[in-house]
């Protein structure tokens, strides 16, 4: 069910996160699907939002009355050869799951993207197989399911076949 009345917004992340951030970094079945291990620290949460989110391109924490309630990032590739594209991930806490915020804050983070990186005219996301909800996610927002990646990458332990999602300049209409 889809709440029209939250509030979603998209800032850059503040160390005072930290408390919030362990809610959803600190849950397995938040992390289960990312690259991320699940925090187990607040010191290791505190390092991470210095040391990754802060300096990061362009990493932001969703937010609902400005309290951090999960993360979403554009990641640039670098070099000549990968300079059109960039890699989208996010993640929501589990309290919030299935009312359009994940959907809501892609939406965000794709137009500011593409506005603040010109050369990148293909934002892409890489799924998991089983990760039904985000395939859903990047539906909703507009991307196309390109292929089917198999045995792709390793995560937590294990090989796993991936979707590849993409979302071209040409194809966003905000
Ligand atoms: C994936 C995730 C971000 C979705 O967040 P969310 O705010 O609940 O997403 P939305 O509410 O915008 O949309 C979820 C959609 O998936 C659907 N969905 C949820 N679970 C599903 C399932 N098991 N099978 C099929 N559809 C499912 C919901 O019904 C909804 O679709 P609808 O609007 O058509 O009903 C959230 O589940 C999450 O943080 N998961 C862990 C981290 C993760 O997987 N990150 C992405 C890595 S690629």
């Amino acid at each position: 069910m889809e709440s029209k009345d939250v509030k979603v917004t998209i800032r850059p992340y503040k160390i005072s996160d930290v408390d919030d951030f362990m809610i959803y970094a600190g849950d397995e079945s938040v992390t289960r699907f990312t690259r991320c291990e699940t925090f187990i620290s607040k010191e290791e949460a505190i390092n991470y939002i210095k040391n990754f989110c802060i300096p990061h391109p362009f990493c932001r924490s969703i937010c609902i009355d400005d309290r951090s309630i999960g993360l979403i990032f554009i990641m640039p590739c670098t070099g000549d050869y990968n300079k059109c594209r960039a890699v989208l991930g996010y993640a929501v806490a589990a309290e919030y799951w299935g009312q359009g915020i994940a959907t809501m804050a892609v939406k965000m983070i794709v137009s500011q993207g593409f506005k603040e990186f010109p050369d990148v005219i293909r934002i892409e996301a890489l799924v998991q197989v089983e990760n039904k909800a985000s395939q859903r996610v990047l539906q909703k927002a507009g991307f196309t399911q390109e292929a089917l990646l198999r045995k792709y990458t390793y995560n937590k332990g294990e090989v796993r076949d991936m979707f590849m999602f993409s979302l071209l300049s040409s194809d966003h209409h905000p």
